[in-house]
């Protein structure tokens, strides 16, 4: 089967041709980006699919938050560059802009940081919800668990047809996210929950949940705060990733927003997706020593060896994530303002990234650092057990959740998710009877 571009004549679409059939598929021209071919008419005009398991071809959907240009290292949301909004954003602004299109103005953002604010409590009897978990559970089970359980408790905001229903169902997402990730934290250490103070700001309030005890006044670090609203804003959304998409799967059935965060979440948890933060420091702790790193890139390199250099590649970028760049200028600050700048992770990670981008195994494959190589060193530094890295990540991605599912919510063509397979099992056989098996 062959497959070519159409001419310059008939520049806007595709022929498609072999075993006895030819087809002009559209090509659909976004914004930025290369071209998609538009394949929805294939099975019925060809009784033909097309295989692409792990979507390296496959537009899955039409979206207008956010772009990524792999090849570049670029990421922009709703058309500003991942740089300047950590740069100058606050987390909540960007929330603002993934949800609504535009950057607020003062009021609008006013406004929002104030439903936001208002919506942090969770139902009381939510706390007998965390009580039923085993104390040694992983946090990353308890959010499933918890966050699923939020369909339980919201019923005045599951209409997924009402816009108001929709809007409030997502800002008490952000909102209700770090209280339940505190509270997976303190359930695992045995510590009493802390409840939101609304006189703080959304990450400051986040770190007051996380590290206050009854007993102790928490002082807030002004450059800890900093860092944590960068690795938020730098986790917020990045358009069709695995969870993303699950979150829109699980949405195209009807179901209801704070199930498919749910799905997203239990998506997220895999080391090769979220999961990677906590991979790294385990890595980093395995790795042990500047003189074991050649074992160590030798074993990644190995292909009978299933260690991976955790924190290194990624599917779309083929370049230095961007959002790398920006957390290693934040491990710099975090670790220098706790007066631990020789953290021995942090010169185990350099020295491990330096070796890496100078091999030809990385540089052939374009294995780059991306988002979670620094972070987890970040979080160490700031106090955070590993085990609440990739908690943190979908506290933060929650938005950009909830931004593509009312997006897809909202498209006058969506239809219910449902992709076609290449059968190799058996051909059709007769039912045996088990005394003749
Ligand atoms: N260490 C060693 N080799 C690697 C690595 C790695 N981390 N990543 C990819 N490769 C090799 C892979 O073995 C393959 O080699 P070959 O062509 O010789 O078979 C080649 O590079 C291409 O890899 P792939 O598995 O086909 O690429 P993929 O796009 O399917 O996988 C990935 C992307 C992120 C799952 C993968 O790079 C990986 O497992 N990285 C480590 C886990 C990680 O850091 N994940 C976080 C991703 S960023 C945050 C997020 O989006 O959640």
């Amino acid at each position: 089967m062959s497959e070519k571009k159409s001419s310059k004549e008939n520049n806007d679409s595709a022929v498609l041709s072999g075993d006895g059939f030819s087809i002009n598929l559209p090509l659909l021209k976004g914004s930025l980006g290369p071209d998609v071919i538009d394949i929805r008419s294939l099975y019925k005009d060809t009784g033909k699919f097309t295989f692409d398991s792990g979507f390296t071809s496959t537009a899955s959907c039409e979206s207008q938050i956010t772009f990524i240009d792999g090849d570049e290292g670029v990421l922009l949301h709703r058309g500003y560059s991942i740089e300047e909004l950590a740069e100058n954003g606050d987390y909540l602004e960007v929330c603002y802009l993934l949800l609504n299109s535009e950057l607020p103005s003062k009021s609008e953002l006013e406004s929002f940081k104030k439903s936001i604010t208002y919506h942090t409590m969770i139902h009381d009897q939510m706390t007998d919800f965390f009580k039923g978990f085993r104390r040694a559970a992983h946090p990353m089970a308890v959010m499933c668990g918890v966050v699923g359980a939020l369909s339980a408790f919201y019923h005045d905001s599951l209409d997924i047809d009402d816009p108001q229903h929709r809007l409030i169902s997502a800002h008490r997402l952000v909102a209700k996210m770090p209280t339940i990730s505190a509270m997976a934290y303190k359930f695992s250490v045995g510590q009493p929950f802390i409840y939101p103070s609304n006189k703080l700001d959304y990450v400051s309030n986040f770190l007051h949940m996380m590290f206050s005890v009854p007993g102790e006044h928490f002082e807030q670090n002004q450059i800890l705060t900093k860092a944590m609203s960068r690795i938020f804003i730098l986790h917020a959304d990045h358009e069709q990733n695995a969870s993303t998409s699950t979150v829109r799967l699980a949405g195209s059935s009807g179901a209801n927003p704070f199930a498919c965060i749910a799905a997203g979440i239990a998506s997220l948890w895999g080391p090769a997706h979220g999961g990677a933060n906590e991979a790294v420091l385990k890595m980093l702790n395995q790795i042990g020593s500047v003189k074991n790193i050649k074992e160590y890139i030798d074993k990644a390199k190995d292909k009978n060896d299933p260690f991976r250099l955790m924190g290194f590649g990624h599917r779309v970028y083929k370049n230095y994530d961007p959002r790398a760049t920006a957390l290693k200028e934040s491990a710099h600050e975090v670790l220098n303002s706790l007066g631990v700048e020789n953290e021995p992770f942090l010169e185990l990670a350099l020295k491990l990234e330096e070796i890496a981008l100078n091999d030809s195994y990385f540089q052939d494959r374009k294995l780059f650092p991306n988002v979670d190589f620094y972070s987890g060193i970040i979080l160490k530094a700031m106090g955070f057990p590993s085990s609440m890295f990739t908690v943190l990540f979908a506290l933060a991605r929650t938005v950009g959740w909830i931004a593509h599912w009312t997006e897809m919510i909202e498209d006058p063509n969506q239809k219910i998710g449902r992709p076609r397979q290449l059968y190799t099992g058996s051909m059709r056989r007769k039912y045996s009877d088990i005394s003749d098996r």
